[in-house]
């Protein structure tokens, strides 16, 4: 086994994830890292192709979960599991966890075929499911991020949706969190975007993902 490692970001919309996804490459990459920064629904050509039919097409919930699983296997097959390979950190924005928490939690749909899609795309390999080691669960309540999100820019089909739903998104990700507690880490994303980033930091500190020097006191 390479020591590649597969680190995922997660959280309702407006958590603010995403902003901190700069730094966090770059202090991989002070540390002599590969990094591999890549995104859920996307990441190759065809996963982005479908992202933009998921994010915009009125869909039932099965065709969305479909889709959102015919992308990441396309993601998995062509990048993240060559990059874990060759010994590569995969920065992920999103990946399976936010399906149980949009398309299960959220839009109610089964967990159960959820978690079959999810044999199908990330099993088959010799090391079992394929899942991240580490996610940062940036964790906000949804009206919060509610008042971030608004008038940020055009909402997509998701930002869209009214705050109950983030209500049981939010949901959702506690409860996989709960379910999976050593692979989890809770940021609380409340907080000023400093104290964020430096919770961000002593999760990888205390993950042993970050060495004590070169760029992780800033
Ligand atoms: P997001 O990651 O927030 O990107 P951006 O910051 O560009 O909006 O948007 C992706 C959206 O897709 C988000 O609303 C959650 C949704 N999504 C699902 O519903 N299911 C999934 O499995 C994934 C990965 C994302």
């Amino acid at each position: 086994m390479s020591d590649g490692l597969f680190l995922t970001l997660e959280g309702i919309d407006g958590a603010g994830k995403s902003s901190h996804l700069d730094a966090m490459e770059a202090l991989f990459k002070a540390q002599g890292r590969t990094v591999v920064r890549t995104r859920e629904p996307g990441g190759t050509p065809l996963a982005e192709t479908l992202r933009g039919l998921i994010l915009e097409q009125p869909m039932d919930p099965l065709t969305e979960s479909l889709l959102v699983f015919a992308a990441r296997r396309d993601h998995i097959v062509q990048v993240i599991e060559p990059a874990l390979a060759r010994g590569d950190l995969v920065l992920c924005d999103r990946f399976t966890d936010a399906t149980f928490a949009y398309q299960g939690a959220g839009r109610g749909f089964d967990a159960k075929v959820l978690s079959t899609l999810e044999q199908w795309a990330q099993g088959g390999r010799a090391a079992g499911l394929l899942q991240p080691h580490i996610t940062l669960w940036f964790d906000l309540a949804p009206e919060i991020a509610a008042q971030r999100l608004a008038g940020a820019r055009v909402p997509d089909k998701f930002e869209a949706q009214p705050v109950e739903f983030f209500r049981r998104v939010a949901q959702g990700y506690e409860d996989r969190a709960t379910a999976d507690a050593q692979r989890f880490v809770r940021i609380d994303a409340s907080q000023a975007r400093d104290q964020v980033w430096q919770q961000i930091k002593t999760a990888l500190l205390a993950r042993a993902v970050l060495a004590p020097h070169s760029g992780a006191a800033r």
